[in-house]
């Protein structure tokens, strides 16, 4: 009999939470399912088929309180022998407008949300992680976290601490056998995006904007492609890859097991500092 998996996915109640949540079931994991809304939870899990040796939990809880955060540790520490994966998916994507022009509370509600609760699920799950062989830690990065975003600063310092929290937990965890990525999924018509929409051209931007049009026109991003990066970091297949964020749109993930040595050796797929010299400006540097 296959080995069982134990996952816990914030933001599971919609959109990428919620396709993750199905792979990972169909692929015979158990699930702990975390966001605010129980109906919209309830409703994710009528649509898992039923297994008997499979089990779902949801956790309804907001992660813009912070002391619910340990609510939902101790929660899965007492449902689940171990957490195989632990899936930071939930996000908000906050204030839209110039920083001068948010609202403080919101602004610093996205920060609550996207950077320092995933930031306090880990502080409390990596020790249960290492107490029981090991784990993976997945976090969803997004637009802002490689580059500013202008009108969307909360939601970009967010996400670009979350990569370098990623990255620092990676090095720390390493010797522990939990590994800690990010995954970039590229641009999806969810309703994050359509919130661009709803915003507004003046307070969004007109390149935000339009991009937010035409995804959700056309719809970009396979959201499954997503789920399928998910899994392999989740898994054995991605053994020793950890530190990285990962393109699911760009990267050649696929193959990259190929080439760990290589990989593990090297900043590519990280956050640094460009320089004068990469770009050829050599009056740049002493
Ligand atoms: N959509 C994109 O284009 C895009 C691009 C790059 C990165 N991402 C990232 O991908 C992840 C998933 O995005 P998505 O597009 O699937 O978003 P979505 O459709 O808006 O879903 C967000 C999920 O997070 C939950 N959530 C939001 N606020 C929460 C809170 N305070 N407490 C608990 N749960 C909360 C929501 O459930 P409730 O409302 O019921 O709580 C929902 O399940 C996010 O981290 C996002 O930043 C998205």
């Amino acid at each position: 009999m296959a080995e069982k998996r134990y996952c816990l996915i914030t933001g599971a109640s919609r959109g990428l939470g919620q396709v993750f949540a199905k792979c990972f079931w169909d692929l015979g994991w158990s699930l702990i399912l975390v966001a605010r809304g129980q109906q919209a939870l309830n409703d994710v899990v009528m649509t898992l088929q039923q297994r008997a040796d499979q089990r779902v939990h949801i956790i309804v809880a907001d992660l813009a309180d912070p002391t619910k955060i340990e609510r939902i540790a101790k929660t899965a520490i007492s449902l689940f022998p171990r957490l195989d994966a632990l899936i930071n998916n939930a996000g908000i994507q906050g204030p839209v407008g110039p920083l001068w022009e948010n609202d403080w509370d919101e602004w610093q509600d996205t920060i609550q949300v996207n950077l320092l609760a995933p930031a306090g699920l880990c502080r409390l799950i990596a020790p249960w992680m290492i107490e029981t062989g090991g784990g993976s830690i997945i976090s969803l990065s997004g637009g802002g976290a490689t580059g500013p975003r202008a009108n969307f600063s909360a939601y970009a310092t967010a996400k670009a601490g979350l990569v370098r929290f990623s990255e620092t937990l990676a090095v720390e965890l390493k010797p522990h056998n939990v590994r800690v990525n990010c995954i970039a999924p590229g641009a999806m018509g969810t309703a994050m995006l359509a919130e661009v929409v709803t915003k507004g051209e003046a307070a969004a931007g007109n390149k935000e904007y339009e991009i937010a049009v035409r995804i959700l026109r056309e719809g970009v991003a396979s959201m499954q492609s997503v789920a399928e990066l998910c899994y392999f970091l989740a898994t054995n297949a991605s053994n020793n890859i950890t530190g990285k964020l990962i393109s699911a749109v760009w990267d050649n993930w696929e193959h990259w097991p190929e080439h760990i040595d290589e990989l593990q050796n090297s900043d590519a797929y990280t956050l640094r500092r460009i320089v004068g010299r990469d770009r050829g400006l050599l009056w740049g540097d002493k």
